[in-house]
């Protein structure tokens, strides 16, 4: 029986230049999918997967996403003054329980394995999630809970893949890897964003992961790595070749890169198209869009 997995990182320190000027004055987590900032898709999926402390690892500018996750006691009033229930009850789900969200600063953005070490005190010597809120991922079960239900079976460390075209393998973290068991693969050798040409597969490593508390370790003595950034990837690679188990869990779903423009679209476009009350009027307009532009 593994340990349960309570605590999540959010890494949510990034300047989000690729979204300028929109996210000049406000922090790319807050930018929304149809009407939920994507912040709280990543959440709702943490929640679901069982996470009860939320870590978030943020930098100089983002006071906006603290905000965010504050009662918002006047608003709340007006609604239930005006009977506007629905909205009461989705506006309180945003809300988090006192104690239960903390704040660390990221003094120096020197990558995601660096944002990730600077919650090492707040995840102490238990097992932990991490959640990068670039990848939003729709499916019938949340990915995390599907991970963490395979991470009952498995133990160690495990991080979600998703096949990606040859030609794209050098913007992700890629495994080298045994032949799938169900969903899950033994993970041989990681690589963060190899070069053009020399990715060991295709299988690459998409925001999602299960650490054990040695990650920390590691974390603490791995050299800077692709970019000159501290990576992930590398401290987990460690795990690797200490001999301890690392695995992928391909999930299910589809996964949209909110991290970049086109990616934002598209998802825009299938949460739409996803909701009952907008589906019929979006799809015609799309129709329409498209056969006018062909
Ligand atoms: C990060 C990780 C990379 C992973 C990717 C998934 O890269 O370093 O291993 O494949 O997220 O989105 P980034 O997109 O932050 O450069």
């Amino acid at each position: 029986m593994q340990r349960k997995v309570t605590k999540a990182i959010f890494p949510v320190a990034g300047m989000g230049t690729r979204f300028l000027p929109a996210t000049k004055s406000i922090p790319k987590e807050i930018m929304t999918l149809v009407d939920k900032p994507l912040i709280q898709y990543a959440i709702d999926e943490a929640r679901a997967a069982g996470i009860t402390d939320f870590i978030f690892v943020t930098s100089r500018g983002k006071s906006a996403l603290e905000d965010y996750f504050d009662d918002a006691p006047e608003l709340e009033s007006s609604l239930a003054a005006a009977g506007k229930m629905e909205l009461l009850e989705i506006l309180r789900n945003t809300n988090m329980e006192s104690g239960a969200i903390s704040y660390m600063r990221q003094n120096r953005p020197l990558g995601l394995g660096h944002a990730v070490w600077c919650a090492r005190r707040l995840v102490g010597d238990e097992p932990f999630a991490v959640l990068l809120p670039d990848d939003v991922i729709s499916s019938d079960k949340p990915c995390l809970q599907q991970m963490v239900e395979a991470y009952e079976e498995t133990g160690g460390c495990m991080v979600a893949a998703m096949e990606v075209p040859q030609d794209k393998t050098s913007a992700y973290g890629i495994l080298d890897h045994d032949n799938a068991d169900g969903n899950v693969v033994s993970v041989n050798a990681m690589v963060e964003k190899p070069k053009a040409g020399t990715a060991p597969s295709n299988l690459a490593v998409i925001g999602r992961y299960i650490l054990t508390p040695r990650i920390m370790n590691n974390l603490g003595t791995v050299k800077r790595g692709a970019g000159g950034e501290i990576q992930l990837t590398d401290a987990i690679a460690a795990e690797i070749g200490a001999g301890r188990m690392v695995s992928g869990y391909k999930f299910d779903g589809t996964r949209f890169d909110c991290g970049s423009k086109a990616g934002y679209l598209q998802a825009t476009v299938a949460f739409g198209l996803s909701r009952p009350e907008l589906r019929e009027e979006l799809s015609c307009f799309l129709k329409e869009l498209v056969a006018t532009k062909a």
